[in-house]
């Protein structure tokens, strides 16, 4: 027999009811055991508890709580047993049943507004947004991968976060900040980070800025929209890059901007407009590593669209969102770096350093728009936790910000040669592989374009989930191609994952090859 005592004791989750909500009134004529049935029943009707794992409070603290006797809440509690409303669970107490009666749960349902048809009252800015997601489709948040899932484009390998350190940090400075860091804090972001990462983004992105000039912000979706609130009136053109990362158009679609896509070619985004276009007032680029096409921006088209940008009085948004992780030569200074003119916005994230739940990331504003910027984060959602952007600036300051950066780009580097050598050897006779210079991600294009629906199709089933690269597409017609993530996953499960790719395709090409002779 196992030693009960050594094996862990499994904790289950219950939420205990707090019942806050009852109003006794003791000069009714309805007996209190009767209000209290009442009450409760009703609440339990309510659906707001989850079956099987909510639990009641005790009948002594609910009689301590309400200040009646422990008889009153038990001829309630055994009328709402009677009639199915409770379960209880010997050693563990009383719990809403897993099925509440059913006539009763619709019982006292108003039903005045069912007869009134009208659609709901949805914004303009709502429907502004390109998002086809509903439902518990967001629960699986911007890159639609759920657990098991493999090879999703843009994700960062989160298993090597040195969650460790992170929590030494994080216990450090609230030991040494305290109740500081669970006040109300700054709104341009915690000052050491600011200038942690001035320091940071001087050194190794050659920016030139100083930690005024940083506003720390909630992610790269947050910078986009603060700038474009910022500098852009509603139904003023922006120019993104077309194809272009799926959030980028979300935002500025919130922000109630018009969306000009601009083609990509080899020197990054085509500056050359049609007379009819109108003159963008920004500019959204990925100069380091377009996404998701990998390319990188020349010198000769970075200084000519700062040129652009002086001429017509445009600001240029930099997302640098992956900058760090380039496997060829030394990484590329940033568009930031050489701008003379105050033109660019520059904004990076952690969500590809470090891990995308954190939320955090920083804009280095020009001088003369830092306030600005500062007063729409205010008005947003005031600044992200200080508890994590103190933690933040110890772990930059402390050297593991560099430390993680260098262990990850070597992982993914490996990672990356490693996925080129299986894929080609696997699924080499359908795709070529874009060897990239740099991210997180790869893009194969089909050799034969008749095997996309088959493709996209296998793909989602299997779970192993490559975008489409026509997700990212505006107007752009490019050949059928499909964007892989590689760095999340490790050796083993890059070759399991491709394997399981080829084996569905092939038993594809039987089926139909069967299909065929039988008809
Ligand atoms: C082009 C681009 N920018 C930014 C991000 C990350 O944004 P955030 O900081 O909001 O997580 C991604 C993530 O995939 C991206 O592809």
């Amino acid at each position: 027999m196992p030693n009960k005592k050594l094996r862990p004791q499994k904790r289950r989750r219950r939420s205990i009811i707090a019942f806050e909500m009852i109003r006794l009134d003791r000069t009714a004529t309805e007996p209190l055991h009767e209000q209290l049935y009442r009450q409760i029943r009703d609440q339990l009707k309510s659906g707001r508890f989850s079956g099987g794992s909510s639990r009641l409070p005790s009948s002594r603290v609910l009689a301590t709580d309400r200040g009646i006797s422990r008889s009153t809440v038990r001829l309630a509690l055994s009328k709402l047993h009677a009639e199915g409303y409770l379960q209880s669970k010997p050693g563990s107490g009383t719990f809403v049943a897993n099925f509440l009666p059913e006539r009763s749960l619709t019982a006292d349902q108003p039903n005045t507004y069912q007869s009134i048809q009208r659609p709901v009252r949805i914004s303009d800015r709502v429907k502004a947004i390109p998002d086809e997601r509903v439902g518990n489709q967001f629960d699986l948040g911007a890159t639609g991968a759920g657990p098991g899932v493999s090879l999703v484009a843009s994700i960062p390998a989160v298993d090597e976060f040195p969650i460790a350190i992170w929590e030494r940090l994080r216990a450090q400075v609230l030991a040494k900040k305290g109740v500081n860091l669970l006040r109300y804090s700054s709104n341009r972001g915690d000052v050491d980070l600011r200038k942690a990462i001035a320091a940071y983004l001087c050194d190794f992105r050659a920016a030139r800025c100083h930690p005024d000039q940083i506003v720390i912000v909630a992610g790269m979706q947050q910078a986009m929209l603060i700038s474009a609130m910022a500098v852009l009136n509603p139904g003023e053109a922006v120019w993104i890059e077309d194809p272009c990362y799926q959030q980028t158009r979300r935002v500025l679609g919130l922000a109630g901007v018009k969306v000009i896509p601009k083609a990509i070619d080899t020197d990054g985004i085509v500056i050359a407009r049609s007379p009819k276009e109108p003159l963008p007032k920004m500019i959204y680029v990925t100069p380091s590593h377009q996404f998701p096409l990998g390319v990188t921006m020349s010198f000769q088209r970075r200084t000519d669209l700062l040129d652009f940008a002086r001429t017509h009085n445009a600001f240029i948004f930099e997302d640098d969102y992956d900058a760090e992780f380039r496997f060829v030569g030394p990484p590329l200074p940033s568009l930031q770096g050489i701008d003379n003119a105050s033109r660019v916005i520059y904004a990076g994230t952690v969500s590809k350093i470090l891990c995308p739940s954190l939320r955090l990331g920083y804009v280095v504003a020009p001088e003369q728009l830092v306030d600005s910027f500062v007063k729409i984060r205010s008005a947003m959602d005031q600044h992200s936790s200080p508890i994590e952007q103190a933690t933040l600036a110890r772990f930059i300051t402390e050297g593991f910000f560099l430390s993680h950066i260098k262990r990850m780009r070597k992982l993914y580097a490996e990672r990356r040669d490693f996925f080129i050598k299986q894929f080609n050897e696997l699924l080499g006779d359908r795709f070529t592989l874009q060897v990239p210079e740099a991210g997180l991600n790869i893009v194969a294009w089909l050799k034969r374009e008749e095997d996309f629906p088959v493709i996209r199709r296998i793909t989602s089933e299997i779970g192993v989930r490559p975008s489409a690269l026509s997700f990212f597409c505006i107007q752009a017609k490019l050949k059928p191609a499909f964007v892989f993530g590689f760095a999340a996953w490790t050796r083993t499960q890059i070759r399991e994952s491709l394997i399981k790719l080829t084996l569905a395709l092939r038993n594809h090409g039987k089926d139909q090859n069967y299909g065929h002779r039988t008809r």
